[in-house]
């Protein structure tokens, strides 16, 4: 790819992401689903409110693009008070992490996306902030060095991981709330699409919003990102209107099947089938073939697939899912008979 091709790919992307960011929620009254949690954090806030206090410290995990980011800026706004946004990997030396720390005012939120990525140096500074609000600075080298206590204003930490099987236990337990964020039904996503589409003054009859939630892999950040691409196309086809077949068709185009799967996910179910034999294959050599880092897959393709039976997890490695066999139109025996590339 030329560099200019290249940066143009990464401007698009950016403004995407942008547009997708200006449609989110920002109270918990606008957000839709995650319903038990959602009321749960509601009277969390009431309560610190009344209180004075600081809200507890909040792990939110589960796949990307359900609003673990969005649920932090909420809270924040909630709380009335400032938001400090970073990420484990930009943390890369205690100094990062105590500069943060030590600017922080009472009651200020800090939130650390892909926590599980914080360097194992950075974090440990986080338990005794967490727990005592307070920092030990690390003067000199050697038999020299001294510890000096710093103390802190008590804060809210809010981390947000898709992998909270990779954080430490003593990270994990020094959150007082923890939420799971699952994928979005059917119903929510559809009203999320509406919400948008009235935001941005766009009409969308119910099966035309339906449409682009059933292919939305039951994330708010790819229906908002597909109904983008469906109104440039009703723009152009249909005087602006987001019928059922312009939904269907728009999509389609973009490359998403009826089932919400894309390019990437057929190629990974194709690969399982055709080259692996129907599994188990290991996520390195699916990687390896599919010439994609092993985070994508985990993070993004592979809890999709995994949650609607396309694969299954066995000791052995991924194998693929019957449901996946009938949506590729092979029947069990047929896996890995060559029919697919
Ligand atoms: N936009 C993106 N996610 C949303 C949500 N959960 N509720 C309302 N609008 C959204």
């Amino acid at each position: 790819m030329s560099p200019e091709k290249g940066q143009g790919k990464e401007a698009a992307e950016k403004e995407e992401r942008r547009f997708v960011w200006n449609l989110r929620p920002r109270t918990l009254n606008e957000y839709i689903g995650q319903g038990r949690m959602v009321e749960n954090l509601g009277i969390a806030v009431s309560a610190a409110r009344e209180r004075g206090e600081p809200l507890d410290h909040i792990l939110f995990h589960g796949p990307p693009g359900l609003g673990k980011t969005t649920l932090a800026h909420i809270l924040a706004s909630e709380m009335g008070t400032r938001i400090t946004h970073t990420s484990g990997p930009a943390l890369e030396k205690p100094v990062d992490m105590v500069g943060i720390l030590s600017n922080l005012d009472f009651g200020e939120v800090f939130f650390i996306d892909e926590v599980h990525r914080l360097p194992h140096a950075v974090e440990e500074y986080l338990y005794s902030a967490m727990e005592d609000f307070q920092v030990d600075f690390v003067y000199g080298k050697g038999a020299y060095a001294k510890t000096l206590p710093y103390q802190l204003k008590p804060f809210t930490l809010i981390g947000a991981t898709t992998r909270a099987g990779l954080l430490s236990a003593p990270l994990r337990d020094r959150f007082g709330m923890v939420y799971y964020l699952d994928y979005y039904s059917l119903e929510e996503l559809t009203q999320v699409v509406q919400r948008s589409a009235s935001l941005l003054g766009v009409t969308v009859p119910e099966e035309g919003a339906a449409e682009i939630a059933r292919r939305s892999r039951g994330t708010p950040r790819i229906a908002n990102r597909l109904l983008r691409r469906v109104r440039d196309y009703a723009q152009v086809k249909e005087g602006g209107v987001i019928t059922l077949d312009i939904a269907r068709e728009a999509l389609t185009r973009e490359g998403v099947d009826g089932a919400g799967l894309d390019r990437l996910d057929r190629l990974y179910l194709n690969v399982v089938v055709e080259r692996y034999g129907g599994g188990p294959v290991g996520i390195e050599a699916l990687a390896a073939t599919l010439n994609e880092e092993v985070d994508t897959l985990a993070d993004v393709v592979e809890p999709f697939l995994l949650k609607m039976g396309y694969i299954v997890r066995t000791p052995g490695g991924r194998r693929i899912g019957e449901v996946a066999l009938r949506h590729l139109g092979l029947r069990p025996d047929e896996a890995g008979q060559g029919r697919l590339m």
